[in-house]
């Protein structure tokens, strides 16, 4: 017996002496193999699954953290059910995946799949010649004159004549609202409007936000869980089961593709009847003669990609200038300077201080805080990380916002200022912007197709309120940032809003 004792033991110390000897060389070849830069604590077989999971509900401030950590801003994070995933915030790295090597880098099946039920082979979820063919005929469409004229007139319609007297009437109530929701209900009227010519949602916030528009909300939400979920295998699972949040998922996009092909056909009717308003996106994909399930999945990736950006955008405009009262005060005077009353095109051009504020706001609370391509070959970035085909690479729209080696030792303040050539100076010429040091919009041959509306939207949607109301913000100091497929204030943003007294 006890000689059986001592050989079971001997086995035992045996078994734990070989552990920690195996343990040791798979964590020095893993570190050797798989790091320029820095990353999490990370573990033979499970990875950083631990701190991952520890950190899931603050992913976005532990990768900020580690990134600041990292000599390079890159941090290479592996964890068990998931793909090796590079992280960066540093601009090098963010050229070389976006322009210079961007055919290495494209979304990807890993991507594309996640989202693929809710955009099929919409422009926003393909990559190569699909991508190609249908970024050549947007951008064309969104270069032409008459599709400015379109924007702007579109503007004045939602904004003068429904947005303002909302306002104005929570105004006289003293009524608080949210002004998440409402933004968001007014920029997916906006962009229903440029997409298809017809405008879907109501903006009295005490009734409730229209089918279309809600179905939007619980597709993106759950895609957006898919891509976060530890192991990719349980949603599969779900949709394979067809229970839970994929059952949800199916009703949704149910309902927008067919909410969509009604208005192909509808559209389409009108066109018979030569009674269309040609400028919309939906009327000219028609004209081109698409099919329709392109057109459909075209008109889904555009309403996604304009419904909630410029809301999230504003509505961290609105807090921040809420808590900046001295550059509240210096942009009303910017807006009645310059605007001499009037919001056309080339005058909202010259409001450069309510620019840097967007872009300010937009620094720190970015609307897609983080986006991911897949390599196709092993490569090596500018500051000399490996990646290896089917890697996964984000750039990091979020932390590089957060980092002291772009924005200095003040990165976490909001100093509108920063974006001028003289930051000291009243007035003055802007910088010129580094898309890949900003890449709030992408950078590089993706680039965001709306950018350019987005910036007049905001314009004009920003300037309009503030030039006639106060928001004044009612929530707790500290709002939470949730990133989702577009982040957004977790709770909303409640105000009151007052009339502001004319200037003198
Ligand atoms: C503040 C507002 C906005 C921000 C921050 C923003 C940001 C972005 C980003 C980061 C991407 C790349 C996403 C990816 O590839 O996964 C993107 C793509 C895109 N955006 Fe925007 N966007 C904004 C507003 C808009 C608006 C209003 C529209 C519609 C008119 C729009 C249309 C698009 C389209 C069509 C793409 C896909 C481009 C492509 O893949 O070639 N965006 N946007």
């Amino acid at each position: 017996m006890g000689v059986l004792t001592f050989i079971l033991s001997l086995h035992s110390l045996s078994f734990v002496f070989l552990f920690i000897i195996f343990y040791i060389i798979l964590s020095k070849f893993r570190r050797g193999r798989c790091f320029s830069g820095h990353g999490p604590p990370t573990y033979p077989v499970i990875g950083c699954l631990i701190p991952f999971y520890r950190n899931r509900n603050s992913l976005l401030d532990w990768y900020t953290d580690l990134l600041a950590q990292s000599p390079t801003n890159t941090i290479v994070v592996q964890r068990l059910g998931a793909r090796r995933t590079i992280v960066t915030a540093n601009p090098h790295n963010v050229e070389y995946m976006l322009k210079i090597n961007f055919n290495n880098f494209p979304k990807g099946k890993p991507f594309t799949e996640i989202l693929g039920d809710f955009l099929g082979h919409g422009i926003f979820n393909v990559d190569g010649e699909l991508w190609r063919s249908q970024r050549r005929f947007a951008s064309h469409e969104f270069s032409v004159r008459s599709s400015k004229e379109f924007v702007m007139q579109t503007l004045e319609e939602e904004v003068d004549k429904r947005l303002l007297p909302v306002l104005e009437s929570l105004s006289m109530q003293n009524q608080v609202v949210d002004l998440q929701e409402l933004l968001g209900r007014f920029s997916f009227n906006v962009i229903c409007k440029v997409t298809s010519g017809i405008t879907k949602c109501c903006l009295d916030p005490s009734e409730p936000i229209s089918p279309l528009a809600r179905a939007f909300d619980v597709a993106s939400e759950i895609s957006a869980m898919r891509g976060a979920a530890p192991l990719f295998i349980i949603w599969k699972m779900k949709r394979w089961l067809g229970i839970g949040s994929e059952r949800r998922l199916r009703e949704a996009v149910g309902a927008i593709q067919t909410h969509v092909m009604e208005m192909i056909h509808e559209q389409k009717k009108m066109n018979e009847r030569e009674e269309t308003c040609s400028e919309d996106l939906l009327s000219r994909l028609i004209s081109a003669g698409h099919e329709e399930e392109v057109i459909r999945d075209m008109v889904i990736s555009f309403m996604m990609a304009g419904k909630d950006t410029t809301s999230a955008a504003m509505t961290w405009f609105f807090w921040l200038l809420s808590h900046h009262p001295a550059i509240e005060q210096q942009v009303v005077e910017e807006i009645e300077l310059k605007s001499e009353g009037s919001l056309e095109y080339e005058l909202l051009k010259k409001l450069k201080l309510l620019k840097a504020c967007l872009c300010e706001s937009m620094r720190l609370y970015p609307p897609v805080a983080w986006d991911s391509k897949h390599a196709l070959v092993d490569d090596v970035l500018p500051d000399g990380t490996l990646v290896k085909a089917g890697d996964r690479v984000t750039y990091f729209p979020y932390g590089m916002g957060r980092m002291e080696a772009l924005w200095g030792k003040d990165r976490f303040e909001f100093r509108p200022h920063r974006w001028f050539n003289e930051p000291d100076q009243k007035g003055g010429a802007m910088k010129k912007i580094d898309l890949f040091k900003f890449p709030v919009f992408q950078a590089g041959p993706r680039i965001c197709l709306g950018k350019e509306m987005a910036f007049i939207q905001m314009k004009y949607v920003a300037a309009s309120i503030l030039r006639r109301f106060k928001i004044k913000p009612i929530i707790p100091d500290k709002p939470i940032f949730v990133p989702r497929l577009t982040a957004h204030m977790a709770g909303g943003l409640k105000v009151l809003v007052s009339k502001r007294e004319k200037l003198t």
